[in-house]
């Protein structure tokens, strides 16, 4: 078989960067390694920046966004009992929209398919062969036959676990990592979310998060210690130990009900550099990793494909390289962005173990200069609605 683009992974990097392909002309195949029910029962956050709504629009796979999806033009952090509202809209003129990951990469899963694109599922052993030549080609095992594909440029988007990244001998790379002392436990319950906006707490007992998915399903989160087993909590212990790391008007307001999904997701700061290698390009979480605190995972996976996507556009239709040699350098200065205000976001809110006296102060300054200067909070507020393409 031959195609333009081999894409290596079906989460949302994948099938955005295939479906804008799709639009364009361009040819593509998608490979995955598990199947389409396994990817669509990963549950990950749901906040969306603008720029990551637009590229869906582009990629014809916005309308149930757009219907479902709950704009937000603020959120909270509380701390010390107190709420303090950092509002998006007043201090950016832009929100976010609340949708859930899962349902993004259900919409690209549905588009592609009303668009007839290949995608082959449940695919074993991918390995990538001359990257570094002009006709680089891939291989897989599909229900015990070997295939073959070869292609022009192939796309590791396989998350940080995935065979792209680990292709690229350790020479060519250069990787930076911070692994947080913490871990998230989160719950989705079918109730109403304790407020209409997001809130983030900064408590001694350690951070909380109240986010939602819709007007009737809650998504929350609590810091665990990063070698934390689930089983040792129940629902009630989750709930009581949400209550008490939030002003007790909220804690009163919490809706309590059963749990349908119940994980412990490790925080960590990953990058690689470069992006490019050869005919290879790396995008998403195969290529960075943030924390969770500032929303940024997905938002930064659709930069990438963004930035990719132009290049590749230039590179099939223009017959130009400038745009994919650029690739690695423009994706690169918006994610370092990106990782230092996650990285930011998770130092001021979350209770580090090891914290002497002098941090923790520094912390109740940051926090108190953020309520207080409205210079500091556009800062935050800036970031978190999404730095600009
Ligand atoms: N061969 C084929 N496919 C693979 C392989 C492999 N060796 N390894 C991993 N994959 C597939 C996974 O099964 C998964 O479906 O690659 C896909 C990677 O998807 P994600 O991990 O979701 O990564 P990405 O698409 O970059 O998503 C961006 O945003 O909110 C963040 O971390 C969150 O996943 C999210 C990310
Ligand atoms: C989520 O809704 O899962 C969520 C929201 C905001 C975050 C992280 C996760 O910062």
């Amino acid at each position: 078989m031959r195609t333009q683009v081999v894409i290596i992974g079906s989460g949302p990097s994948g099938l955005l960067l295939g479906q804008l392909l799709t639009g364009a002309g361009i040819d593509n195949v998608i490979l995955d390694r598990v199947g389409k029910d396994y990817i669509l029962g990963r549950v990950r956050a749901g906040v969306l920046e603008q720029g990551t709504v637009d590229l869906m629009c582009r990629a014809g796979a916005d309308a149930r966004l757009i219907a479902e999806g709950l704009v937000h033009d603020g959120f909270s952090i509380a701390f010390e009992g107190r709420d303090h509202r950092i509002d998006l809209a007043g201090l950016t003129g832009k929100h976010v929209t609340i949708y859930g990951q899962t349902e993004i990469t259900r919409d690209l899963m549905a588009a592609r398919e009303a668009a007839d694109t290949l995608t082959l599922y449940e695919v074993e052993d991918v390995a990538l062969h001359g990257f570094d030549t002009e006709s680089p080609y891939v291989t897989y095992v599909k229900n015990g036959v070997i295939g073959r594909i070869d292609c022009d440029v192939v796309a590791g988007c396989d998350g940080f676990h995935g065979i792209s990244r680990r292709s690229v001998p350790a020479s060519a790379m250069r990787t930076f990592e911070r692994a947080y002392p913490f871990g998230w436990l989160g719950v989705l319950a079918e109730v109403a979310p304790v407020s209409d906006e997001l809130i983030y707490a900064n408590h001694e007992r350690g951070f909380a998060l109240c986010s939602m998915r819709s007007a009737t399903r809650s998504r929350y989160y609590v810091q665990v210690p990063a070698d934390e087993q689930v089983d040792a909590w129940s629902d009630d212990r989750f709930w009581d130990e949400l209550r008490s790391r939030l002003p007790r008007h909220h804690a009163e307001a919490v809706t309590t009900g059963p749990s349908f999904e119940k994980s412990i997701a490790p925080l960590r700061s990953f990058v690689a550099e470069p992006l490019r290698f050869g005919r290879l390009f790396l995008v998403g979480d195969a290529a960075h990793i943030v924390p969770p605190t500032g929303a940024k995972g997905l938002n930064l996976a659709a930069s990438d494909v963004h930035y990719l996507f132009e290049g590749l556009r230039e590179f099939f239709l223009d017959k130009s390289s400038a745009g994919i040699a650029a690739y690695s350098g423009r994706a690169l200065a918006r994610v370092w962005k990106a990782v230092r205000f996650s990285w930011w976001m998770t130092t001021l809110l979350h209770r580090f173990p090891d914290s002497t006296d002098f941090e923790h102060r520094i912390q109740e300054a940051e926090l108190d200069y953020l309520t207080h200067s409205q210079a500091a909070a556009a800062a935050l507020a800036e970031n978190y609605v999404g730095l600009p393409y």
